[in-house]
């Protein structure tokens, strides 16, 4: 375990911002974490794969990255496996694991940036899965004192990107390991649109989690930018949730507003169309942007600050707040 001081974190975020660390270390296990916690430098953040991060300066403290690896078959009965991985195991690659062996449930969430250990923060999800969808349970160690705590489903109260890890135990504790509860004999889920209609233009009339996973890789690359191509964290916002009575007068304005209805009674409503009404998409700022094909990206042109994207997020949050009176929130963590 080697301390670094004033260590670039360029290649350690997705959006490619070049900041420094004022002090830096990997960590690959649990001893080595607890080693890392012993160092003197205050406070301790911890960096999983810096795809849902921007950063906004130097980070002063100590920037722990998890590399914590390793993935093992744990319990099984006829019909399901729980598979347990460590959290800085690469998130696409656990899935890829998983699809080799047959075991379903997160084929839908294939290529999603970033670590395990990052996904029950955010509650990763896209293409009508997330990750609370399968999770068993997890292991996690306190920032403070080094204990190991388990966390079960309801103990992380996850929501919509959200979970207890951003709220009230905000940079609190390093998930060092995440369980999760799969599938042998998958039934897939194909309810998003967008995955039926990849599946049908191939001609696929019984997929499987791998077309299923090969499915959803395709829209992602055809929509969403490369982060090795170009800087981003994916989704900046989240899509905002409204009241019926609030949809109900926006769609008076406008009634051809993509929704989805939630069970909660809610109306979801796309934040990507509410920014490409406001005339943002695809238009460039410098080194910033929000990307050609999906509006709710912003994008590194390459040497772009933190502050630069932060001050495009506010300006696109504002224009949408002033046009429509809907208020965006950032999906992305600010540091
Ligand atoms: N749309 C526009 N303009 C655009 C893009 C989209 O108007 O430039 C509208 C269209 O009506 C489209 C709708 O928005 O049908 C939804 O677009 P899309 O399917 O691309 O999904 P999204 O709501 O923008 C969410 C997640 C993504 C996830 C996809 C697929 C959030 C904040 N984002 O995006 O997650 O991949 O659904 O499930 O919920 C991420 O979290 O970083 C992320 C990429």
């Amino acid at each position: 375990m080697q301390v670094q001081a004033f260590f670039s974190l360029k290649d350690f975020n997705t959006f490619g911002i070049d900041v420094r660390a004022e002090h830096f270390v990997v960590v690959r296990s649990v001893v080595e974490l607890r080693e890392a916690l012993a160092h003197p430098a205050h406070p301790k953040l911890i960096l999983g794969g810096g795809s849902n991060v921007l950063l906004r300066g130097d980070v002063k403290g100590l920037v722990i990255h998890n590399q914590i690896g390793g993935i093992t078959v744990g319990e099984e009965d006829a019909y399901t496996v729980s598979v347990a991985a460590g959290g800085g195991e690469n998130w696409h690659g656990l899935v890829q694991w998983c699809i080799e062996r047959g075991y379903g449930g997160i084929e839908n969430l294939s290529l999603i940036p970033g670590t395990v250990g990052a996904a029950p923060i955010q509650n990763i999800g896209a293409y009508g899965v997330e990750l609370r969808d399968v999770f068993e349970r997890l292991e996690a160690i306190d920032l403070q004192t080094g204990a190991t705590r388990s966390f079960l489903a309801e103990d992380c109260v996850f929501g919509y990107r959200d979970s207890i890890f951003k709220r009230a135990l905000k940079g609190r504790y390093c998930i060092s390991r995440v369980h999760l509860r799969l599938t042998k004999r998958a039934v897939v889920n194909t309810s998003y649109g967008a995955i039926r209609e990849q599946l049908a233009a191939q001609q696929i009339m019984e997929p499987g989690i791998r077309e299923v996973s090969e499915a959803v890789m395709a829209i992602r690359r055809a929509k969403l930018p490369d982060p090795a191509d170009l800087g981003n964290a994916g989704s900046f916002f989240k899509n905002p949730e409204l009241d019926p009575e609030r949809f109900e007068r926006l769609r008076d304005r406008c009634p051809e507003v993509p929704h989805y209805l939630l069970a909660t009674g809610r109306v979801k409503v796309p934040a990507a169309w509410l920014i490409e009404q406001c005339g943002w998409k695809g238009k460039r700022f410098g080194q910033v942007g929000s990307h050609a094909r999906q509006a709710l990206v912003l994008v590194n042109y390459g040497g772009a600050s933190g502050s630069d994207l932060y001050e495009l997020s506010q300006s696109i949050a504002a224009s949408v707040e002033a046009r429509f009176g809907i208020a965006l929130s950032a999906e992305v963590n600010l540091w």
